[in-house]
């Protein structure tokens, strides 16, 4: 493809016009721009002015599949076909105290799916799974092939690192998006997650798409946007596909923080399901385990709930870490099996009243800040710290009565989170009960 971009019709500056001039480009164009960008023909200008043409003036679904279609070729693929199956993947657009992955790869491996997971590590204010998995001692998420293959079959579940050999292209352009302002594209954001799953190789995949202020997409009708085209992609390259738009204006868990969050799924596992974190967990899984399996809802939610009940859901994510090499113990009793912060310190509430917000952004931003996100990709997380709520939206509370518990390095840092955490905490009138699940996109 290289120096495509260069021959007279496909010339650069010619589809950029296009583009900005509310045009539309075909796949041999996009591609032809792409290849040229990766090859060094199309400079780094001529893509971010493409990128954001595009931005203010949109692509067309045809644009985004066409896009998706050039990403995912762009690098390997995973091959599924040698699995007894049926085969799925799950994805979350990002959100805080979001360990959803951890309980929805056991509960379907129970059921007789098999997940197969490539993951990425934390960003800013929301958590990666990898690092969840990593607060594990031992526990390894860079796994050859023939090793993440072997682990589905026999366990049901693996969850790993995407490797540099998949989707490239996305990588190139997520790197340029990132630094040029044109991540914000219902289109671009679409292709990228797609490309990403459909070279991740399984049948079904499902989506969990956040909405609200710790979420990409703000509002509800964008979120709904995004998982309509993410469906659409899916489905037009012949994928069995379901999103859920669910809310993230409150830390979705009660640990928000890396082994906190593996805390929490561990004794959702051991002592059933409750909460709101295990309900987005159930109705994901029901969703998969229905679309991937070709059964009803209501008989794969019972499925699900048996396998809950039953601890086979829990043996499976202790096969799982122990398949990839990590200390089983930790699916018996968790809290004496991950590393633990020096410092607790509980965080007050400063006024009584009811809970009206817990902005899942702020949450999350303070629990980076004692070390549980990173501020760039080089950073290091340490496992140990964090915050497990003790309220959520709708909680009466007295004052001084704990909104949550710190886990911190030092004395400082425990005290200073403490006291932001009763700062962005609102206290104030009750707010209408709201669903955490609010929308479904699927066939
Ligand atoms: N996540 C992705 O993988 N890609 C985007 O463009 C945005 C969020």
């Amino acid at each position: 493809m290289r120096g495509e971009a260069m021959t007279a019709g496909l010339r650069p500056a010619v589809l950029i016009g296009r583009k900005r001039d509310g045009g539309t480009l075909t796949e041999a164009e996009l591609s032809a721009m792409v290849h040229g960008y990766l090859g060094g023909d199309v400079s780094e200008g001529q893509m971010a002015a493409l990128l954001m043409a595009g931005v203010l003036r949109g692509f067309t679904d045809d644009e985004a599949v066409a896009l998706t279609r050039i990403l995912t070729d762009s690098g390997e693929t995973l091959d599924l076909s040698g699995l007894s199956g049926p085969t799925v993947d799950k994805h979350s657009t990002g959100g805080v105290a979001d360990g959803t992955t951890l309980l929805v790869a056991p509960l379907l491996a129970a059921c007789g799916a098999q997940l197969v997971k490539l993951s990425g590590r934390g960003l800013g204010h929301t958590g990666g799974t990898l690092d969840k998995l990593e607060a594990i001692p031992g526990m390894r998420v860079d796994l050859a092939e023939s090793e993440l293959l072997g682990i589905a079959e026999r366990v049901g579940c693996v969850v790993a690192a995407q490797t540099d050999r998949l989707v490239p292209a996305d990588r190139a352009l997520y790197a340029l998006r990132d630094v040029t302002g044109t991540v914000a594209s219902t289109a671009l954001i679409a292709s990228s997650v797609m490309s990403k799953k459909l070279a991740a190789g399984a049948e079904t995949i499902v989506l969990d798409v956040k909405t609200g202020d710790g979420a990409f997409m703000a509002t509800l009708p964008e979120a709904v946007d995004l998982a309509e085209l993410c469906v659409d992609i899916g489905v037009r390259e012949g994928r069995r596909c379901v999103a859920l738009v669910t809310a993230m204006d409150q830390p979705l868990g009660r640990g928000v923080g890396n082994g906190l969050e593996v805390v929490e799924a561990v004794e959702l596992l051991q002592d059933g399901p409750r909460g709101r974190l295990a309900d987005v967990a159930m109705e994901l899984a029901v969703e998969a385990l229905a679309s991937a399996s070709d059964l009803g809802r209501d008989v794969a939610r019972s499925r699900l709930e048996r396998a809950w009940k039953d601890g086979e859901a829990l043996a499976r994510l202790q096969r799982m870490i122990e398949a990839q090499g990590g200390d089983p113990r930790v699916c018996e009793d968790p809290r004496a099996h991950l590393p633990a912060a020096p410092v607790t310190m509980p965080a007050p509430s400063p006024a009584a009243g009811t809970i009206a917000a817990i902005p899942a952004r702020a949450v999350g931003e303070i629990a980076a800040a004692l070390g549980a996100g990173r501020a760039t990709k080089q950073d290091t997380v340490d496992p140990s710290v964090g915050i497990e709520l003790a309220v959520e939206v709708g909680t009466e509370v007295e004052r001084g009565q704990p909104l949550g518990l710190v886990h911190a390095r030092s004395e400082a840092d425990a005290a200073r989170a403490a006291e932001t955490l009763g700062e962005v905490v609102e206290v104030g009138a009750a707010p209408p009960p709201a669903s955490t699940v609010l929308h479904r996109v699927g066939r």
